[in-house]
């Protein structure tokens, strides 16, 4: 590289139309996956505490807001559901005429050209909100595996476009696509959450979804925070099981190992902004410390800049109008 005064790396930086076509990284409405919480009832829009703007929606007011994100450019919204009963074994979770069950039927019928990605996991369905059957306090492995296996199923046959199952468990990737492909749905992809930590980001969302645990934590099965080589691990046993995309969880924290997935593994990847990430900025933004629209576009393209095709954010809206 040429040294000083030959080159002068400011001269791609005064003209802003010369910016523009040096720009390495650029956001799109085509990278925006946007999360929705739907519940029980007719006519209920009740917002989250923790996470202004976020509203925990009944299927009716569902339909609504697809109708919005699919008019914005966004191509796809991820659900999750707050079950009418709870049970230790989370059987809302795989009954066909669960709340998530009848959301999906009701977009596909009335929204056309939008991606219906589910959450497959039992926390939120669970009286004890873990993410799978318990034994004592142990999280039983492979008896959960079965359920998770029945949920996806349930949701491929409501009409659910991709499959994204976030539980942590071993073999469920494997045993999902079995189930899917044994059921006729062998065309499904699976959105894997492959590498989870055990976050305290995640705080907000257990509002939102009214999934905390009843007693102690997730870290039996989500990952050590501490730990880069091992998402590597998780990643590819979940590509060996039949995984098409890679998710890594939370984002902005975890750039590194964004990073690391797209690079040595060359997949689909994609990256979730989660509940304490846009909280924070919310509420940064809401006290006037920070810019809140420069800090959520900050965020997004420096998630994408590591390596993420794809990013699931409570942001999607916001962000696809400024991207117009
Ligand atoms: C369910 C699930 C969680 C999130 C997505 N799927 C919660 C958890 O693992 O406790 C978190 C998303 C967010 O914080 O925005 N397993
Ligand atoms: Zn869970």
């Amino acid at each position: 590289m040429a040294m000083y005064p030959t080159q002068r790396l400011r001269r791609l930086r005064y003209n802003p139309l010369v910016r523009d076509i040096v720009r390495e990284t650029e956001l799109s409405k085509n990278d925006l996956i946007y999360p929705l919480f739907v519940c029980p009832g007719m006519n209920v829009k009740k917002e989250v505490n923790s996470m202004p703007g976020v509203y925990q929606l009944s299927i009716d007011n569902l339909v609504k807001e697809c109708k919005e994100v699919r008019d914005l450019g966004i191509p796809a919204v991820i659900l999750f559901g707050i079950p009418e009963h709870k049970d230790e074994e989370g059987s809302e979770a795989y009954d066909p005429n669960g709340i998530i069950q009848r959301a999906i039927r009701a977009i596909k019928s009335e929204v056309k050209e939008l991606l219906v990605i589910t959450d497959v996991c039992l926390c939120e369905y669970t009286s004890h909100g873990h993410c799978g059957l318990l034994d004592g306090e142990n999280i039983l492995n492979d008896e959960t595996v079965s359920l998770l296996a029945k949920e996806a199923v349930s949701h491929a046959e409501s009409g659910a476009d991709i499959i994204a199952p976030s539980d942590m468990m071993d073999g469920r990737v494997l045993a999902i696509r079995k189930a899917l492909d044994y059921k006729g749905f062998s065309h499904i992809p699976i959105m894997s959450y492959a590498v989870k930590y055990a976050s305290g980001y995640y705080g907000p969302f257990r509002d939102a979804a009214e999934s905390t645990p009843a007693f102690g934590d997730r870290r039996s099965h989500q990952m050590d925070i501490a730990n880069s080589d091992e998402a590597i691990r998780e990643a590819e046993s979940d590509i060996d099981e039949g995984a098409d995309i890679i998710m890594v969880k939370p984002a902005g924290a975890y750039l590194d190992i964004i990073y690391r997935v797209k690079h040595e593994l060359s997949m689909p990847t994609a990256a979730y902004q989660v509940s304490g990430e846009y909280s924070m900025i919310k509420a940064a933004g809401k006290l006037d410390w920070i810019d809140e629209q420069r800090v959520m576009m900050e965020s997004l393209t420096s998630i994408k800049r590591a390596g993420a095709d794809m990013i699931l954010t409570y942001f999607a809206k916001d962000a696809a109008k400024l991207l117009k």
